[in-house]
């Protein structure tokens, strides 16, 4: 209960003087209590159609068709005549959530009421992607991120910037990967129905234009944020809780009974990591027993799921295993809560706090750095694995990312 103390003793990384240009991402430093993140609540969404068009409703909503426990849904069907791939070189930087704010200004309480001053009432809006990006920064190895920041009219926007390795990685993307990017995608049209009465329909095309965005409001430590995600599905029971709560994301992952997996696995239980607790589990459960596989195997991908989900509260996973054959032959349900809980008694593990711990110093970092409130001045905030976060300051640069028609709309 005491992150304020804490956060203000004069311990927060970026005030070291020794690192007085820089952040550092060392997960020791974030080993502190678990700061405020109060829980998301949905201020709106909207919907991106087959042609990426925006609307500010919720038609392109799915609804979760719970599936056999152990299908046989062949992920690669439809790859090559069925299929229909986003631009992804088409760089959309904040645009839609920026349409989205246009469009429901009077929804977001403003700070001042006069007329002459219109600002939004948070401190930073961005997308639901950027913030899980930082909530992994301390257990990221391989990927670098670059993020720009604009401060206009009190607000702090942060927009992603492609990395040079990112831009070479999606151009030289091998056939069989192109290919496995696809396969999430087909899962969730195995699973997901257009609408409350109607089934999955795996005949149909798979459109990765096609989105269903929530947009949440919430708090973390002293920092207010909207932001807005993609959404898969919802519970398609009507008496199922509010969004959020009812929201279901959906995750493929391959199978992890191989057998060259299933040593490994042995080789680790055989180590003090594997607690006791765990392994009278182990032995007396077939269910616990494939969730512990399951978390052992996976520890460092859900991490990722974890963060992705946990930001905009949807409170469940449900997780295809595929073979190596690209067929899904089993599916289970995580709930977020127990995932965070699975993972407190693993030894030498990720910890959520940590992961929230970073992300709030690396907020309070970029309100200390990025000072000018100005829509043409970018600060550019980027970190490698093993070194600290940096910046770099540029004017109207090709770092630039707010359009005008949006910044006249929030002056007028
Ligand atoms: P999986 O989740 O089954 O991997 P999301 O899970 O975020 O809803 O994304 C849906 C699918 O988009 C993913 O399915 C995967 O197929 C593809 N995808 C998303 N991000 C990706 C990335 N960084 N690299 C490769 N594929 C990605
Ligand atoms: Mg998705
Ligand atoms: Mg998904």
């Amino acid at each position: 209960p005491n992150y304020h103390h804490q956060h203000q003793s004069g311990s927060t990384p970026w005030r070291n003087p020794l690192r007085s240009q820089g952040l550092s991402t060392r997960r020791e430093l974030y080993e502190r209590d678990f700061p405020v993140y109060k829980q998301p609540v949905e201020v709106g969404c909207f919907s991106l159609d087959s042609e990426r068009r925006f609307f500010n409703d919720s038609r392109q909503m799915r609804y979760y068709v719970e599936p056999d426990r152990n299908p046989n849904f062949d992920l690669k069907d439809g790859y090559k005549d069925r299929f229909v791939k986003r631009d992804d070189g088409e760089k959309e930087k904040l645009d839609n959530i920026l349409r989205w704010i246009v469009a429901n200004r009077s929804k977001l309480d403003s700070r001042e009421t006069t007329a002459s001053s219109r600002a939004l009432d948070v401190d930073f809006v961005t997308w639901r992607g950027h913030l899980t990006k930082l909530l992994t920064t301390p257990y990221e190895t391989r990927d670098s991120w670059l993020l720009a920041v604009t401060r206009f009219r009190g607000t702090l926007y942060i927009s992603e910037v492609e990395t040079e390795a990112a831009r070479r990685d999606r151009e030289n993307r091998t056939e069989r990967n192109a290919e496995m990017m696809y396969w999430g995608y087909k899962f969730e049209q195995y699973t997901c129905a257009d609408d409350i009465h109607s089934l999955p329909d795996p005949s149909g095309v798979v459109n990765t234009n096609e989105a269903f965005c929530t947009v949440v409001q919430t708090r973390l430590a002293d920092h207010r944020l909207l932001f807005s995600g993609e959404v898969d599905c919802r519970d398609k029971d009507p008496a199922a809780p509010a969004p959020p709560a009812c929201y279901v994301e959906l995750k493929t992952s391959a199978e992890i009974c191989t057998p060259k997996q299933r040593s490994n696995l042995h080789r680790w239980m055989m180590t003090p990591g594997m607690l006791f607790v765990e392994y009278l589990m182990y032995l007396h459960s077939d269910v616990l027993k494939l969730i512990f596989l399951i978390v052992l195997v996976l520890r460092f991908k859900l991490l990722k799921w974890w963060a992705q989900s946990f930001l905009p509260g949807v409170p469940r996973i449900v997780a295809g295993f595929r073979d190596h054959e690209g067929v899904v032959v089993s599916v289970e349900t995580f709930h977020i809560s127990k995932i965070s809980h699975l993972i407190k008694n693993e030894y030498n593990c990720w910890k959520p706090t940590v992961c929230m711990n970073f992300c709030s110093d690396f907020l309070s970092f970029v309100k200390h750095v990025a000072t000018e409130d100005n829509p043409s001045v970018v600060y550019l905030f980027s970190w490698e694995p093993h070194r600290d976060v940096t910046f770099s300051i540029h004017r109207d640069s090709q770092y630039s990312f707010l359009p005008h028609w949006f910044i006249q709309e929030m002056t007028s």
